[in-house]
């Protein structure tokens, strides 16, 4: 079972983690989240978690001593025993741990922050490998810098933005990145098939977005549903399928195309990278005027 905890100064900000995928984890006895009030460990009347910027400018920071505490209180709550971080290894948090391994790493600290790297797939499996996650969402301008760099004294550190717009706060960052991880555990989807598919997933469909999905009437105003889909021809369905994936991809986000691996297409592939005016003689890149979004 992984184990999450969550400070932040907004507790009602992660009630939706009780609901669907990430609520049912939680009854079935895959995930235990503990969501926990900053404000818990100030030591003032005012219960105070931020103050000014040192060198002046806009907005608050968040002040070091409160995390500090929360973090301390939280991992002193575990039977993982904080060990300071030596190893390059463990502080980069070695990327699949086996069962015994989990049980021995630390727990993993993971800020979210605007200034982070961008949070990928491949994050939500490594992290869905940990045995246990500390969150720490900052509002305002940021926390202390201070805080961070004590922390990774302690535990690896992962700072990650969920992309390139700017939040309030890292509470909803927190949503989806626990949905995210939530989902890879063994047992939480029902269907152990289910992502291998998935866009960003790694495999056979990796760097290729999801094409279009349909059900019944097989006739909705007029739209009937591709042929192909009610052929029962399992392989042409696969390729009817892994081609609309790739004109999607390469019509939506031609990044995802140019960066893939060039083995990775097949002659099928390659023929229709041709046709959609992708061939690069033998590479293959953006015809001109193809441009995200
Ligand atoms: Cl993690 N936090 C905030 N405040 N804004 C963001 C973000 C995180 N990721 C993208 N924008």
């Amino acid at each position: 079972m992984m184990r999450i905890d969550i400070i932040t100064i907004f507790p009602e900000y992660l009630e939706p983690l009780r609901l669907s995928l990430v609520g049912k984890a939680q009854l079935t006895g895959r995930l235990d989240v503990r969501v926990h009030d900053l404000r818990n460990w100030t030591a003032d009347p005012h219960r105070t978690v931020d103050d000014t910027p040192y060198g002046g400018g806009p907005g608050m920071v968040m002040k070091a001593e409160p995390w500090a505490a929360a973090l301390d209180e939280i991992l002193a709550s575990g039977d993982a025993t904080p060990v300071a971080v030596t190893s390059a290894a463990g502080a980069a948090g070695g990327a699949v741990a086996s069962a015994d391994e989990a049980a021995s790493l630390p727990p993993r600290l993971v800020v979210p922050t605007p200034s982070g790297r961008t949070f990928t797939q491949r994050d939500a499996a490594r992290l869905s490998a940990a045995p246990w996650l500390i969150f720490a969402p900052a509002r305002y301008e940021g926390i202390d810098r201070r805080f961070i760099d004590e922390a990774k004294k302690w535990l690896p550190v992962d700072e990650v933005s969920i992309g390139d717009y700017v939040l309030a706060g890292g509470e909803v960052a927190v949503l989806v990145i626990v949905e995210a991880v939530a989902r890879l555990l063994p047992g939480v989807l029902g269907n152990a098939d289910s992502h291998r598919d998935d866009s960003f997933a790694p495999g056979a469909m990796a760097d290729l977005l999801e094409g279009p999905a349909y059900t019944k009437p097989a006739c909705w105003r007029g739209r009937a549903v591709p042929d192909v889909l009610l052929s029962g021809d399992h392989a042409r369905i696969a390729r009817w399928r892994r081609d609309e994936a790739l004109r999607r991809t390469c019509e939506v986000r031609p990044d995802l195309v140019e960066r893939a691996d060039p083995e990775s297409w097949d002659k099928h592939d390659r023929a229709l990278l041709d046709e959609l005016g992708w061939g690069r003689d033998g590479r293959f890149g953006r015809p001109p005027g193809v441009v995200e979004g």
